[in-house]
């Protein structure tokens, strides 16, 4: 395992993740947590992804009880929370990055997971009601704090993130450092083109997530909606018409052959063609059970046998262009 920097801060991710979204607290119970948690951090992987909202706080407490379980250094690991929707009703507890939310979310996530503090904290969506500069403050006081070590965005535009990033640096105030977007071989244009300049004037770091687009790049939806699959639980009708998408389909299916022609799976190659990319950090993986997690840790091997022309054909038929 790779470690990179997350973006111009010390600290080193691994360049495979993972992540608790759909899985723990709804699919994956601690014993079988801990024992997918067990396969990545033997594999090298360090960061463990989490977020307030998922399975409703349920996933971090089986996180942190899986961690409890395991008995791991705790600084041989990284952890992360995420705020906004939040778990309760009401006009200042879901929705808002306001100061109290923030603060009292932090609190809670650290209570569900057992933990002093998280590694990494972010604001899960961005929120037009509150000024960006409540934010900034509320997020570096977390930090200052203790209950949190960095701090970052999530789907943010690239113009909030460079706008919380100034009034950090106007008023000396810890900088969000990250932010964790969608990218896989079906979305790439915000991080590749939006983003851009972040990553370049501004070493601005990435935790990319859903890297197998919930698992259509797998070639599992190839034909409908298997039974044990996420697009078949009960609450993610949602993601239907994403995962039977036939244009999607098709280019998946074209896909096949070159995953072949290189030895590996569908899934590994999504996962590696991710890593490609030098502005990712880490790419956080997702599994319902421990055999995905060996399947789709080797795809950092695979990363390497991904030549220019290799690169070129994926783009050819995902109809990509990057340089366009
Ligand atoms: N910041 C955000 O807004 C945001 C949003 C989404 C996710 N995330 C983070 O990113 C992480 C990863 O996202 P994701 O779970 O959507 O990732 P993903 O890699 O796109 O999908 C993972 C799912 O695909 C299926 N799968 C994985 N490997 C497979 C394999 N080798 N063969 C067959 N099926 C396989 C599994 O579902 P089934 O077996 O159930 O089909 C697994 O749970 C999340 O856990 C979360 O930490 C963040």
């Amino acid at each position: 395992m790779e470690y990179r920097f997350l973006g111009r801060s010390g600290l080193k991710v691994s360049e495979l993740s993972f992540g608790s979204w759909v899985t723990f607290g709804n699919q994956v119970d601690v014993d079988a947590a801990a024992e997918s948690m067990s396969a990545a951090y033997e594999a090298g992987v360090n960061f463990f992804d989490n977020a307030e909202v998922y399975a409703g706080g349920r996933s971090e407490e089986v996180m942190g009880a899986a961690l409890k379980k395991l008995g791991w250094r705790r600084s041989s690991y990284l952890v992360s929370t995420k705020l906004y929707w939040g778990l309760a009703k009401g006009p200042n507890e879901e929705n808002t990055l306001n100061r109290k939310r923030l603060i009292e979310g932090t609190n809670g996530s650290l209570k569900r997971f057992g933990l002093d503090y998280v590694d990494l904290i972010f604001c899960h969506r961005p929120d037009a009601t509150t000024p960006i500069e409540e934010t900034v403050w509320a997020m570096h006081n977390i930090i200052e704090w203790g209950k949190a070590l960095y701090w970052g965005t999530s789907e943010w535009s690239a113009a909030e993130i460079i706008a919380a990033i100034e009034i950090a640096e106007k008023h000396h105030l810890h900088k969000p450092v990250m932010e964790q977007p969608q990218y896989n071989l079906l979305v790439r244009e915000k991080f590749e083109k939006e983003y851009a300049r972040l990553f370049k004037d501004y070493g601005y770091g990435s935790t990319t997530w859903s890297p197998l687009a919930s698992g259509l790049l797998t070639g599992k939806y190839n034909n409908g909606i298997p039974k044990d699959s996420r697009g078949a639980l009960k609450g993610y009708e949602w993601l239907h018409d994403g995962l039977t998408n036939a244009e999607s389909i098709a280019r998946v299916k074209a896909l096949q052959p070159v995953a072949e022609g290189l030895g590996c799976t569908l899934a590994q190659m999504a996962i590696a063609w991710c890593l490609k990319n030098p502005n990712v950090s880490t790419v956080i993986t997702g599994a319902s059970r421990v055999s995905q997690v060996h399947e789709n840790l080797k795809a950092a091997e695979v990363a390497t046998k991904l030549t220019p022309e290799v690169m070129a054909r994926i783009d050819a038929i995902m109809g990509n262009n990057p340089n366009q």
